[in-house]
């Protein structure tokens, strides 16, 4: 087994974030061997892969690349013989995780590395059912990930900083853009970052400050525009003209501060909740929903295609 590169990966569990996972190792030229238990699951499974392999072909194909390349075997202990990093996408619920962890674990070599895809369940939790827990990390993805760059990488208390460390190797050899965390914590990172502005948000529609509409425009042609770019420290830094961020934090930080103690606090009541679906429904009178979720993700791939061709952001 090579340091960065594996040859063959298997996906386990194959609904909506196991089988764009498959999509997308299949795209960089691995072979991929998927198991899931559930009725029909490889049918759905090629049916994805096969809606997937479009826009995955617009960022081009790895030499080799072949949607031939998919495997199924609903036993797991088969379907996992000979793979060397695992992506683990089962239900997100501890027992069946941890369940999962000790079978996969008995299926593969020691030296094979289980990354899970769990958007909330902390490594340090389920290891331990893990024959080699050295060898668990969490590889966050996020939806869906055969377009997605991103990914979140920690490890838990007995996860080797080998392991950490091939795992984000590998992910960057294969073109995703991981990030280490340091530290387990709830969440992990881009959805506690998400959280905070959906509160916010939430509060602002709450206390009758603008409508569910004015939001999502204030977001998505304001200042969501520069976060597809750059990340909110470096934007801030490029508002300090030639004083950076510092002199932004010297100049705004006292209003900042102040607007950070105004922040808002709440909870999904059946009100929140009756607000943004109305909200929703109001927004989408102007528009057929279909439509927009197609653009938005043409859009997307035009995006993604224009950043990877652009070296001088990071
Ligand atoms: N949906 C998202 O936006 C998102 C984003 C990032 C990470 N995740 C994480 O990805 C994981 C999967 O989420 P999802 O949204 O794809 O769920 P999903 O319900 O679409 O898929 C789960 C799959 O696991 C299969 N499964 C059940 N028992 C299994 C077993 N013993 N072995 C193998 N497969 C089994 C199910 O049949 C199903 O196909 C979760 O841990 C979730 O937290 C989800």
């Amino acid at each position: 087994m090579s340091q960065n590169k594996f040859s063959k990966i298997g996906i386990v569990g194959t609904g909506v974030i196991g089988a764009s996972w498959a999509a997308y190792y299949l795209s960089r030229g691995f072979d991929v061997s998927a198991t899931d238990p559930a009725p029909g699951a490889e049918e759905n499974l090629r049916n994805l892969t096969r809606s997937f392999w479009e826009p995955l072909g617009r960022f081009g194909l790895a030499k080799g690349a072949s949607l031939d390349r998919l495997t199924f075997d609903a036993d797991l202990g088969k379907a996992l013989a000979g793979v060397e990093f695992v992506q683990e996408n089962g239900p997100e619920r501890l027992d069946i995780k941890r369940q999962l962890l000790a079978d996969v674990s008995a299926a593969i070599g020691d030296d094979a590395i289980i990354a899970t895809s769990s958007s909330g369940i902390l490594i340090s939790d389920i290891q331990d059912a893990a024959k080699n827990p050295g060898r668990v990390v969490l590889g966050h993805p996020f939806n869906p990930p055969h377009l997605i760059p991103l990914v979140e990488v920690v490890g838990g208390k007995l996860t080797t900083a080998e392991t950490i460390e091939q795992t984000l190797a590998f992910y960057t050899a294969i073109g995703k853009k991981p990030i280490h965390i340091k530290r387990e914590i709830k969440g992990h990172i881009a959805n506690r970052l998400q959280a905070a502005l959906w509160r916010e948000a939430f509060y602002l529609v709450d206390q009758g400050v603008a409508s569910v509409s004015d939001i999502d425009t204030a977001i998505a042609h304001g200042p969501g525009l520069r976060w597809a770019l750059l990340g909110p420290f470096m934007n801030l830094h490029l508002s300090g003209g030639a004083g950076g961020i510092g002199h932004v934090i010297d100049h705004l930080g006292p209003p900042i501060e102040s607007w950070w103690r105004d922040l808002g606090d709440l909870s999904f009541t059946p009100a929140v909740r009756a607000e943004a679906v109305s909200g929703i429904e109001e927004e989408l009178k102007a528009r057929s929903l279909d439509a927009m979720t197609r653009a938005r993700d043409d859009v997307l791939i035009q995006l993604l295609s224009l950043k990877s061709a652009t070296p001088t952001l990071p």
